[in-house]
């Protein structure tokens, strides 16, 4: 049985102090349900205040990006490292990351790579744009972002990952995918082509999550769905009463 898993996608919002004060009003909340696995991820800047408000809770932290490399001369980045001393996940492969800062299957490859590398749980993100969805191309574009996104793994790590099927244009947009179509996608050009790379038991093990305008009036169709297992909820992860009831419809 998989754990229902439900993030926050906090995206480029928040100073520090308005972290602590939403991350203060939110989980009272989310630690009152744990049939959930719960995680926010706020911007790096706030990684380290919230990280000392949810110690001692069961909510887990995750980070919205990280560079492949260890350490060295990447002026801006982010290491594996350290985002593994704070978080228990992070995000890659966001089609934000791909459509303005140029991310591609190889470089989301490398990323997953070394979020495994460093005992970071990898949330990775895939979907078609509109126009490749009007081109028909979405069973093409999905496939590929799994096969190529994740190929080379250890087998024993695939189990462990967390997908977000997030079609581009449901993003943001108030215009989410019908919760039955979400599904098929996710069954045919997710858990098929994992199944391809790594075998029938770790692709029916891996978390796959829907994306793109979950609210709380949305989130329980996406969860009834057999192969849908949670969310990646940006807009609506920055009201509590809206991500609490997003959490609350996982339990089922
Ligand atoms: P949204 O974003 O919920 O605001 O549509 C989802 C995401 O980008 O992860």
């Amino acid at each position: 049985m998989r754990k229902p898993f439900v993030a926050g996608n906090w995206k480029m919002n928040k100073t520090i102090e308005q972290a602590r004060v939403l991350i203060a009003d939110m989980v009272p909340g989310l630690q009152a349900i744990p049939e959930v696995e719960r995680v926010i991820c706020p911007p790096f800047t706030s990684l380290l205040a919230v990280s000392a408000m949810l110690a001692g809770t069961e909510i887990g932290l995750g980070a919205q990006n990280m560079f492949w490399e260890n350490s060295g001369a990447y002026t801006g980045e982010i290491s594996p490292g350290m985002v593994a001393e704070l978080c228990k996940y992070v995000i890659l492969g966001h089609s934000e990351r791909r459509t303005y800062f140029g991310e591609k299957d190889v470089t989301v490859n490398r990323k997953v790579k070394a979020a495994l590398a460093n005992a970071v749980i990898p949330i990775v993100c895939v979907g078609e744009t509109l126009a490749e969805n009007e081109a028909g191309q979405t069973a093409a574009v999905v496939t590929r972002q799994i096969k190529e996104g994740l190929q080379g793994l250890e087998p024993a790590q695939a189990p462990t990952l967390v997908i977000a099927y997030e079609p581009v244009w449901a993003i943001g947009t108030g215009r989410a995918a019908t919760a039955e179509g979400a599904n098929q996608v996710i069954a045919a050009y997710v858990r098929k082509p994992l199944a391809e790379l790594y075998g029938e038991v770790a692709a029916q093990a891996v978390r796959v999550l829907y994306g793109g305008s979950v609210t709380a009036a949305n989130a329980a169709e996406f969860f009834r769905q057999p192969d849908i297992d949670g969310a990646l909820v940006g807009g609506a992860s920055l009201k509590t009463p809206d991500f609490t009831a997003i959490v609350q419809a996982a339990v089922g």
